[in-house]
């Protein structure tokens, strides 16, 4: 996508110093800032910090993780300790496992010798492929969005939650997909961005790719949403997954349940933009998805830019008030109207999601 008429992922590799650059999504939406990853453990911090953030990012974040510990040391125990390490980065999104284990997969037969260029190349094709799954996904996706649409007369209403764009994924990102796809090819649409607390993912970055784009939006306060979709005024939901189970539960940005029971009270549809490196074969019930806990400060309290451009953080509860973050819930299968894959729309159940990617049930099995 393009910043300032320049175009970006939001990972790769520098070709002079072999490092790894990445947009510090801990700066925006105030500076558009680059850093540079020199070692495994920045790559760690980069993921556990939330520079890069996203499942589809953090997965391949890992990837080029993995890539600078082999430029380091390319052995077999050097192999298994960095990816060992690079999983505990964070715990829901599964696209860091499935990274991570590919990864190994590809690498482990090699000799040592041969590792660190093939790994290299393998955070590459990672990196491609990603950007061609949320391409299909923007595919499908428009379709739907084009059916809804001339079932009405006017613009599209959509709502999304969190930060599914390009910023969360290496390009075109999962949820914002479609949403590019069909402003680029004049369709209609507006989108309301649930600023998403705590962390403000929609406010500071889906409302900043979307302004960058000129897609026209509206950022709503996380509580409005029930009462746009009473009102009428939202035609779909449409949200990104850190881990979709093999029964269809999703797992999302805390809130995005809500969100759910509100599109379901209100017979609005509600879509998921799911990529199959984002589902797990192997877990089969919601319940069962690792719930990342985080820290007090970012409920207690909120960062921002003051009028004259510094960036402060400033306490909005009383001192001494515990909070809970939980980073993620889970809506169940049953509130969802369609996974959008890569392979096409598909039910969020068992059954569909077996028929859709057979070769990941195997590998799961
Ligand atoms: O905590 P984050 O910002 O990494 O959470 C991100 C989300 O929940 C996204 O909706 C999800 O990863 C899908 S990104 C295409």
């Amino acid at each position: 996508m393009k910043v300032d008429g320049r175009v970006f992922r939001t990972i790769w590799r520098d070709a002079q110093s072999g490092n790894v650059a990445i947009i510090d999504q801990t700066k925006l939406p105030h500076a558009f800032v680059i850093a540079e990853l020199r070692g495994v453990d920045d790559a760690w911090h980069a993921i556990a910090d939330m520079q890069v953030r996203g499942a589809p990012l953090i997965g391949v974040a890992a990837a080029y993780g993995l890539v600078l510990a082999l430029r380091a040391d390319a052995s077999d125990a050097n192999l298994a300790a960095a990816a060992n390490y690079l999983a505990t980065a964070r715990p829901t999104a599964i696209n860091l496992a499935w990274a991570l284990n590919d990864m190994r997969r590809v690498l482990a037969p090699l000799p040592p010798s041969q590792r660190p260029e093939r790994a290299f190349a393998r955070a590459g094709e990672l990196a491609d492929a990603d950007v061609a799954v949320n391409d299909s996904i923007g595919t499908h996706g428009l379709a739907t969005f084009r059916e809804l649409a001339s079932r009405k007369n006017g613009r599209l209403n959509i709502l999304t939650h969190c930060n599914a764009g390009w910023l969360a994924t290496v390009d075109w990102g999962t949820a914002t997909a479609p949403i590019y796809k069909g402003h680029e090819s004049g369709l209609d649409l507006h989108v309301f961005v649930d600023e998403t607390r705590p962390r403000n993912q929609g406010a500071a970055l889906t409302a900043w790719e979307l302004a960058h784009h000129g897609v026209p939006h509206t950022l709503i306060a996380d509580n409005a949403g029930g009462h746009l979709m009473q009102q009428g005024k939202v035609d779909l939901v449409i949200v990104g997954t850190d881990r979709t189970t093999a029964s269809g539960d999703v797992c999302n940005k805390i809130g995005t349940y809500l969100k759910a029971l509100a599109a379901h009270d209100n017979g609005v549809p509600f879509y998921v933009a799911a990529p199959s490196s984002s589902i797990d074969y192997g877990t089969y019930a919601g319940t069962d998805v690792p719930i990342e806990m985080r820290g007090e400060e970012e409920v207690t309290h909120m960062t921002g830019a003051t009028a004259d451009g510094r960036i402060e953080t400033v306490r909005i509860a009383p001192e001494g008030s515990p909070a809970l973050n939980p980073a993620f819930d889970v809506t169940p299968a049953r509130l969802v109207t369609g996974l959008i894959t890569e392979r096409g729309i598909i039910a969020a159940n068992a059954d569909a999601l077996a028929r859709a990617f057979p070769e990941r049930v195997k590998a799961a099995a």
